[in-house]
């Protein structure tokens, strides 16, 4: 039987990058998905190419950073396929490029409140839901390498963020544990889509300097990211909760750039 056979899951960010290909793997395993982003014309596409490949879909138009629109979501999601029996709350976003000097409480606001609050709003509707089936569920939060180490490239509050969501993660999969409903967080390391292309546009990092962090020297298609968070959320991973779920090409495995250093010559 297929991975996801008979599930309904919501994917947040779906319109592009990591999500996008999460609804088509998600689908191809079986799962009704319900795609929100606020990326409207692109989300409708990403549903269009599921339906497309014989898959059902639903996108809603969601900015997961208000809660009456994230409220909405779920009820669309349960009036059209009867219920939620997962969620992959992935929408992020990277944020301005600064030294944590000059960070603007603008930028604080911005990144905290789709990357965290917006994971936090998501979770709370969803776990309503799936409490209210009676049934569990799971939950897959993405997080990102950053959230278990720090980087140098001027995205303190993205960094922040993750790390947060990583909390957040551990604080609801122990909430939830006797409840039947899994929560783990994805940690993806560089990732082949806008937002790491973004990310660099704006002077953090180069290609290069990503490459010699990666020990498999290449970064990861959406795609590599979007079948692990299918498999956490499927009933393959009962077992699985509270995880910080790394598909980093082995990046957080140790520091391969040091490596690379001369040994220096034995002192005589
Ligand atoms: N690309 C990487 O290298 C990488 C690495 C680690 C973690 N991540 C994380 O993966 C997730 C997906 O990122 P991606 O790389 O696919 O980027 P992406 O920019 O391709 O996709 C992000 C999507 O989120 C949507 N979004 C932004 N704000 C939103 C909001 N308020 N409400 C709803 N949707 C919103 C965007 O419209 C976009 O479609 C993010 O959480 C990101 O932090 C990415």
């Amino acid at each position: 039987m297929a991975l996801l056979a008979g599930k309904t899951a919501i994917i947040t960010g779906a319109s592009s990058g990591i999500g996008a290909a999460a609804a088509v793997v998600f689908a191809g395993h079986g799962a009704n998905v319900v795609l929100a982003d606020v990326n409207a014309d692109a989300g409708a596409e990403v549903a269009q190419l599921v339906q497309d490949g014989g898959g059902q879909a639903l996108f809603v138009a969601t900015d997961v950073t208000r809660e009456a629109e994230v409220a909405a979501l779920v009820r669309a999601a349960v009036a059209r396929f009867g219920r939620v029996d997962c969620a992959f709350n992935n929408a992020g976003i990277d944020g301005p490029v600064a030294g944590l000097e000059e960070h603007t409480e603008e930028n604080w606001d911005l990144v905290l409140g789709v990357n965290l609050k917006g994971v936090a709003l998501c979770m709370k509707h969803e776990v309503r839901q799936m409490l209210a089936q009676g049934g569990g569920g799971a939950i897959v939060n993405t997080a990102s390498v950053v959230a278990l180490m720090a980087v140098d490239a001027g995205i303190a509050p993205y960094v922040a963020s993750k790390h947060a969501v990583v909390g957040l993660t551990h604080t609801a999969a122990l909430e939830y544990a006797t409840r039947g409903i899994r929560v783990n967080a994805i940690c993806p390391g560089g990732v082949r889509t806008p937002l790491a292309e973004h990310v660099q546009q704006q002077g953090a990092g180069t290609d290069e300097l990503a490459l010699a962090m990666i020990p498999m020297r290449r970064l990861a298609e959406p795609r590599e990211i979007a079948e692990p968070a299918a498999w956490l959320c499927s009933d393959a991973a009962s077992y699985v909760t509270g995880s910080t779920f790394t598909v980093d090409g082995g990046m957080t495995t140790g520091h391969p750039t040091p490596l690379r250093v001369p040994v220096p010559e034995p002192r005589s």
